[in-house]
């Protein structure tokens, strides 16, 4: 397995890198009370925990998040929430500040961004005129 291409999870610094990526959106989320109210947990670290284990196994890394979680289902799991256009925008806003502080290469940036980009528009499941 040694001459296998490296993965995008590889690539990007692996482990450490979506540590930090999660970590800083999460203070994000923490600092947005309107998006914090939506999560259901007063303590945001397994939350984290999901989101960090979901995309390093998205990327290429480690399993874990199948393994302990199952598959995804990602816009079943969201259904219990609201997720209006505007929180999208708040939970992207977030994220944007993370990814910039992750200091990626601009086409693993890119990369990365249009994917959290389509996905969380793909999660609006809430429409108000
Ligand atoms: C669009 C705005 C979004 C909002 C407001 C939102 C909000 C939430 C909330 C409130 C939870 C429950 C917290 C918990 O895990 O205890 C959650 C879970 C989760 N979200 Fe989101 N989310 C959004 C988009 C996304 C996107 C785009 C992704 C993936 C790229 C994502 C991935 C996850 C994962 C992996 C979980 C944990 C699922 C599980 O239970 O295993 N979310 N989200």
């Amino acid at each position: 397995m040694t001459d296998a291409a490296p993965t995008f999870f590889e690539q990007v610094g692996g482990h450490d890198t979506f540590r930090r990526l999660v970590e800083v959106f999460y203070r994000e989320v923490a600092n947005d009370p309107e998006l914090r109210d939506m999560y259901p947990e007063e303590d945001l670290g397994p939350a984290a925990d999901r989101l960090r284990l979901f995309l390093e196994q998205y990327w290429g890394g480690p399993s874990t998040y199948g393994d302990t979680r199952g598959h995804p289902r990602l816009r079943l799991r969201h259904q219990p929430f609201r997720i209006t256009p505007g929180a999208r925008d708040r939970w992207l806003r977030a994220m944007r500040v993370a990814v910039d502080e992750a200091e990626l290469s601009p086409l693993h940036e890119a990369t990365l961004w249009d994917y959290l980009e389509r996905a969380a528009f793909a999660m609006v499941n809430t429409f108000e005129r």
